[in-house]
């Protein structure tokens, strides 16, 4: 396994393997690497023979400067996993290997980072469209993965490398769960072991939702509804939003769903041992309106 810092030697590298004809396959993390990012290097395994993972803390998508400084860092443990998984070139630069001094160059999907994370989380997707574009262009894959758990994320990327003409292919994987249903996530560790029990209540809206999707269910106010009050069946939990949008558009969705909608939730709980402080966990689903009906429970 490589392991290579600079973006030059990235793009270098990436020639050679065009000109053997090799194709390349792009999984951007910011490391803490768990199952979840493992399942994204499988399936950028099935796409190419040369699988470039990045491990990148990027500093422009956070908006507070003390949950930069608490992001884990782990490289060591990280690069284990790495050849673990058979992955061939991990890419670890620093902050000045992708904003060079005087960096003034930024990304935006204009209408897309607005609502739901991007209305929490002002100027995140602004970082993450920024670095994106500079890991595509350092790696030059025919192929970029991402996992849907990070739905708006997906549907960011999947615009900015339309309206940019890059020439790569973006995969997304569904998302990597528990046991008990709860997305994987590096923010789990936060939880009290009360309060991580409490965390099903987000996977539980979603089924309960497209449950009563799959019933012929089709008013967004009763889903709505229905999928927050199965949140707040958790009494440490606080709603930052519950919604139904268009899962391309990401448009608010009309008052009775017509087609497929994107069912997001984000939900925060009392941090572990931090008074005041949260941890935040986001899920989401396309319910299948119009689309199940017939397999109704
Ligand atoms: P990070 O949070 O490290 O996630 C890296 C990738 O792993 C993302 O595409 C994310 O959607 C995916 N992922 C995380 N948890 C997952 C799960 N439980 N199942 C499936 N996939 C999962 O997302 C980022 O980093 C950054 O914003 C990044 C894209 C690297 C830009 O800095």
């Amino acid at each position: 396994m490589d392991l290579l810092h600079n973006p030059r030697e990235l793009q270098a590298h990436a020639d050679r393997l065009r000109a053997a004809g090799h194709r390349i396959a792009l999984v951007p993390t910011m490391g803490a690497l768990h199952p979840g990012h493992l399942a994204l290097i499988a399936a950028a395994r099935r796409h190419a023979e040369c699988v470039v993972v990045s491990i990148f803390v990027n500093p422009t998508q956070f908006n507070a400067a003390a949950d930069l400084a608490a992001y884990p860092r782990c490289l060591e443990a990280d690069l284990a996993v790495c050849r673990e998984a058979g992955v061939d070139v991990v890419f670890a630069p620093q902050e000045n290997d992708l904003y060079g001094p005087g960096s003034q160059t930024i990304v935006e999907v204009t209408e897309l980072q607005k609502p739901l994370c991007g209305a929490t989380r002002p100027g995140h997707f602004r970082g993450v469209a920024s670095v994106v574009t500079r890991l595509l262009i350092a790696a030059k894959p025919h192929v970029a993965v991402f996992g849907e758990k990070d739905f708006q994320q997906l549907a960011l990327v999947r615009r900015l490398v339309r309206d940019l003409g890059f020439d790569v292919e973006v995969v997304g994987v569904p998302t990597v769960r528990e046991p008990d249903g709860l997305a994987l996530s590096s923010r789990n560790v936060h939880l009290t072991p009360r309060r991580r029990q409490q965390a099903r209540v987000l996977v539980e809206s979603l089924r309960a939702a497209e449950a009563a999707v799959c019933a012929g269910e089709c008013r967004r106010d009763a889903l709505l509804a229905l999928a927050e009050r199965e949140v707040d069946k958790a009494p440490d939990a606080r709603i930052d939003y519950v919604e139904l949008r268009d899962p391309e558009s990401l448009a608010p969705a009309p008052a009775q769903l017509v087609g497929p909608t994107l069912l997001a939730l984000a939900v925060h709980f009392p941090r572990r041992g931090d008074a005041g402080e949260t941890v935040r966990l986001i899920d989401n689903r396309v319910l299948p309106v119009g689309q199940m009906q017939e397999e109704a429970p």
